[in-house]
Formats: C-alpha cells, structure tokens, sequence
C-alpha cells in the first residue's frame, strides 16, 4: 500500500504550513552555490503543491522568505527574488490549470516594484480558483505582522472605529495578514533545524509540529504524505483530557 493509500482522507488538514528550509546546505553539500539550491527547491514546491491539491488541503502555505532574510548577502537577495518573479510567472498557467489560487502574505510593500508587480498580476490571474489557496509567505514574520495589527488597531480606536473593549481574539486574527485563512493544523520544518525563525507565531498555538531532516530540495511528495500519516496519529487535546474528546 502506497503512503498516500494509507491516509484517512476523512482526516486530512485544511491547512498546512512548512518552513522550506536546508537549500544552502544542499547545495553545499554538491559544491555549488547557494543559488542553486534554491532552484533545485523549485521542484520541491511543484511536487508539494501538486500532492496537497492532490489529497484535498485546502490551504497550503510556504515559507519563502523572512524579514530577516533582507540581511542575506545581495547576491543571494537578488537571486531569490528573481526566481520568485521567474517561478510565478512560469507557473501561473499550471495554478489555473489545477483550479489553484494564489495569494501572499507578509510586508509586500518592502518587495521591489517589479516583484510586487508580477506577484500582484499571479494572484489576480489566479483570483478565481477555488481548489486550493497557496499562501506565499514573502517579507514575512510574525513580529512584523503582530506589530502592524497592533499599529492599525491603535489607529481606529483613535478614529473611533472600534473601542478598546472590542478587543479579543477574534478582533487580532482579523487584523492580521493571515484574517481570510483557518489556522494551520499542521506545521513542517524540513533540515533538520527546530526552530520557527518567526512564522506564524499566532497562528500556531495549537498547530501539530512536524520536523524532518530532508533537505528542502529533497522533499517529494511522499514526504508530504509521511507528515500528513504522522499527523493522523496525533491527538490534538486542545487542553482538555483524553476522554473528554470522545462526547463532545
Ligand atoms: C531556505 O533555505 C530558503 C530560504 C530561507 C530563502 P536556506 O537558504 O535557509 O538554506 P540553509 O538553511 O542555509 O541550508
Ligand atoms: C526560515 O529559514 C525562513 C524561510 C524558510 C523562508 P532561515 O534559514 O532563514 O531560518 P534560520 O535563520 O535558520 O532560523
Ligand atoms: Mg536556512
């Protein structure tokens, strides 16, 4: 029985989010540069998207680049930002083709016009697919995206537009850049690194974490489906008690 035979299709996470991680390193590893790790990447993308749209989750988001990855090296910046444009616009024909949409999330104010541009024109071509949402995160972190929240929520109790008891949870998710989206279930770090490096701090409260030593570049869909069969074995307790879950 194949891997993805074995999931209980009744039992698939709407929302999985994974920190692509490891490309320096495997490229390193074959004495070339950075760069080319990141293409290699590319692939691993392709085969993720095309195996979640596959199982049925309906919201899939990707790491691609923090905050904190503006203080890479230029080169390195320069050259991830231009496969970004490259990879949108190769793939926007295949989105529609699979009924995917496409969205960003993240300070994508702080992209160069043209990426801005393309990744704009990506997400209006792809507006009306309704199988699956990819999130790109891009120019994102968690600190970043709380502290604006905050900063326009501070702004319309000024102006009067909501009050101060107004605030609860609900009110911060929908300020943040993530409001039209269900929480991740599931989250996967490949690389072997066990750290979150600011996604989704939020978000994740109560998200499965899975990490795996895979080097992005070498994440196939089975990788995918392993994640997914681990998940499934998971008890999500949500702070109650074994038993309680049974009667609700
Ligand atoms: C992940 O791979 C891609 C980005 C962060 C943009 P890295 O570039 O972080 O690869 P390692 O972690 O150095 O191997
Ligand atoms: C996290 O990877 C960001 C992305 C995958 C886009 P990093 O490689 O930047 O994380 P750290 O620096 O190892 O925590
Ligand atoms: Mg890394």
């Amino acid at each position: 029985m194949s891997l993805k035979e074995k999931l209980d299709i009744n039992n698939i996470p709407q929302h999985v989010a994974i920190i692509m991680d490891g490309n320096g390193r495997w490229a390193k590893q074959r004495q070339h540069d950075r760069t080319f790790g990141h293409e290699s990447g590319v692939v691993s993308v392709k085969e993720t998207v095309e195996a979640a749209a596959e199982i049925g989750i309906k919201y899939l988001t990707l790491y691609a680049f923090s905050t904190e990855n503006w203080s890479r090296p230029k080169e390195e910046v320069d050259a991830l930002m231009s496969l970004l444009v490259k990879t949108i616009n190769q793939e926007t024909k295949t989105l529609n083709k699979n009924n995917i949409r496409l969205q960003a999330i993240g300070d994508l104010k702080s992209l160069e016009k043209d990426t801005y541009t393309e990744l704009q024109k990506a997400i209006e071509n792809t507006a009306s697919n309704n199988r699956m949402t990819l999130i790109l995160a891009l120019s994102y972190s968690s600190r970043w995206e709380i502290t604006d929240a905050i900063q326009k929520i501070a702004k319309q109790i000024q102006n009067n537009s909501i009050k101060q008891e107004d605030i609860n949870q609900d009110l911060m998710s929908s300020f943040l850049t993530t409001s039209n989206y269900p929480d991740p279930e599931l989250l996967i770090r490949t690389s072997g690194e066990y750290r979150i490096s600011n996604f989704l701090l939020w978000q994740i409260a109560y998200s499965e974490l899975y990490f795996t030593p895979i080097l992005w570049p070498d994440f196939r869909k089975e990788n995918l489906f392993e994640a997914i069969l681990d998940y499934q074995n998971r008890e999500r307790r949500f702070g109650k008690i074994s038993e309680q879950l049974l009667n609700f």
